[in-house]
């Protein structure tokens, strides 16, 4: 699929604020400083259509993405198009506890109410090892009857070797096939043809 076109819609911080659109979403959720911004970005092969930082808890808000819809529009005529959520990312201390119980009633929200979702990609840096948020999070996102898709952020960060130790730990903690994770490397360009074709298998279903 090629990208033709891709703009920011909206910010929300609650509910009420989430755009109505009617057409295929796909979520990005992911520790502070995963990458989420990054691989939107890579994706959707854009520079700077989303912000990314360095320093972690950039997002406090869901970001809203318009992609392969005439003008940006909500609705799309083509069956081609669809939205990205830019979520906000968990784990960041230095977020106070008032805004972090905002952001966590937004995105329980998001996830209870929104029904274009299709995919939630969650990531994580490829360095990390899962802990129990990450295995509580994937157990929230189930029962909400959520599909997810694991995803393995900076793999330029690490050699070929310890690529395939992570994803083989990581594989046993979540009780999946280590193929079933996507490793990318939104510097590197790695494994956006694997998203992209997550992406489009769910577009007409
Ligand atoms: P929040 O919005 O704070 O939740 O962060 P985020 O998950 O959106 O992360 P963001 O994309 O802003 O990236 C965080 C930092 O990691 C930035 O300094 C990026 O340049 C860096 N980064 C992101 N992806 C990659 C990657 O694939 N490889 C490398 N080497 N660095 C990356
Ligand atoms: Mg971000």
């Amino acid at each position: 699929m090629k990208i033709i076109s891709a703009s920011f819609v909206k910010g929300a911080v609650n509910a009420a604020q989430f755009p109505a659109t009617g057409i295929p979403e796909f979520a990005f959720f992911g520790r502070s400083n995963a990458g989420k911004s990054s691989l939107i970005n890579m994706l959707l092969n854009r520079k700077n259509l989303v912000k990314t930082g360095s320093k972690p808890g950039m997002t406090r808000e869901i970001n809203f993405f318009a992609v392969n819809t005439p003008n940006g529009a909500a609705s799309s005529g083509s069956g081609n198009g669809f939205f990205i959520a830019d979520l906000p990312g968990y784990g960041y201390a230095q977020v106070s506890g008032v805004m972090r119980d905002r952001i966590d009633k937004m995105l329980y929200e998001y996830c209870r109410h929104r029904d274009v979702l299709r995919t939630l990609f969650f990531l994580m840096d490829i360095r990390r090892k899962p802990t129990e948020v990450e295995r509580n999070s994937l157990e929230f996102f189930h029962s909400c009857g959520i599909k997810t898709q694991l995803v393995a952020t900076k793999a330029d960060k690490v050699g070929k070797n310890d690529q395939r130790k992570q994803l083989t730990a990581w594989a046993d903690f979540f009780q999946c096939n280590k193929d079933e994770i996507i490793p990318t490397s939104s510097s590197k360009k790695l494994g956006r043809d694997k998203l992209l074709t997550c992406i489009v298998s769910q577009l007409s279903s």
